[in-house]
């Protein structure tokens, strides 16, 4: 039994095999269970002498050993260089990437920067983590002042230093920073995250975000203000819009405003405070109040974007729920 002519026909269909089917049938072929030519000559093995029982099985199973290993090979070979052969069309639509998507928040705050940028104003931010002072005294809200329960604050334990620390409740104290470290005149906005202690429901959360503004100058006046505004809200909502101002209270501005825009069903929505800086605020920075004056607002970021989108909860920006990300 010579067994020479069979190895040089098996290691020559394996090796000139161009893909996986073709290799598979030489493996079939060659060491197939049922009929393969070299499981034959194995199972001939017991008819044979004792003398050629040791020669063609020990050669009979050096070749399955071999054909075995080339066949892993091979096949390995063929599945790394088949995608080099396979036929590229490059006039083909491209596969789209799936990029995620942007929060509904992160692109109101795009936005707004965007449109208060174009009306020269800088965007300057602050800190989340507030002293008492900028927070509360310095925008005239002593500790013993009623106008305190405005704001439910979180009070951070601080055994650092003896200041008193708080997750800032509104972006307001970055006024009194600006101001503190800038000369009028200046137009800013504040964008930032804000924190209160309250209990959560369709319209409260305890951390959500603000933009503030900031216009300080020698002629400032609320009629600036109004134009600035209306301007910002027209831009922001795409089309002409009615607009209400109420007097209102609060203890960094005299006079102070609140300021309401009308929705399509005809209701009206407040969106901001405003006013025009309390000159107790420009003493707390050594602003002389004779020379300048200025106008201040702030307004809810969460608000804003829920109005734009029409968004009935406050609670979905954070509620990390893919499906209503999908959405913007
Ligand atoms: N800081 C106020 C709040 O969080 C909002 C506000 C009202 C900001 C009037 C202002 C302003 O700058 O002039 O409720």
């Amino acid at each position: 039994m010579d067994i020479t002519n069979l190895r040089a026909r098996a290691i020559k269909d394996i090796e000139s095999a161009t893909d996986a089917k073709v290799c598979e049938a030489a493996r079939v072929r060659y060491l197939g269970r049922k009929e393969g030519e070299l499981t034959e000559v194995l199972r001939g093995l017991s008819k044979m002498s004792v003398e050629e029982k040791r020669r063609v099985g020990t050669e009979a199973n050096e070749l399955k050993q071999e054909l075995e290993a080339l066949l892993t090979k091979k096949l390995s070979e063929l599945s790394a260089h088949g995608k080099k052969h396979t036929h590229v069309d490059v006039t083909r639509p491209g596969k789209k990437m799936a990029l995620g998507h942007e929060h509904p928040l992160t692109k109101i705050d795009a936005q707004v920067r965007e449109i208060f940028s174009s009306m020269n104003f800088s965007v300057v931010e602050g800190p989340e983590l507030e002293e008492e002072h900028y927070n509360f005294d310095a925008l005239n809200i002593p500790a013993d002042h009623p106008a305190r329960d405005m704001w439910d604050t979180f009070w951070v334990k601080n055994e650092v230093s003896k200041k008193k620390m708080l997750m800032r409740t509104h972006t307001s104290p970055m006024q009194v920073r600006y101001m503190e470290a800038h000369e009028a005149p200046f137009q800013i906005i504040v964008p930032g995250r804000t924190f209160r202690y309250e209990a959560t429901d369709a319209s409260h959360e305890i951390n959500f975000y603000q933009v503030e503004g900031l216009v300080v100058g020698p002629d400032i006046t609320l009629a600036n203000f109004k134009y600035i505004i209306e301007t910002f809200f027209k831009k922001f909502f795409g089309k002409e819009l009615e607009f209400r101002y109420r007097p209102s209270y609060f203890p960094f501005v005299e006079p102070g405003v609140e300021l309401d825009i009308r929705l399509p069903g005809g209701k009206w929505l407040e969106v901001m405070g405003a006013g025009m800086v309390h000159r107790n605020v420009f003493d707390a920075v050594k602003y002389d109040y004779r020379k300048v004056q200025g106008f201040a607002f702030g307004m809810g970021l969460d608000r804003l974007a829920m109005i734009k989108y029409g968004i009935p909860d406050i609670r979905l920006f954070y509620s990390g729920d893919v499906r209503f990300i999908k959405q913007f």
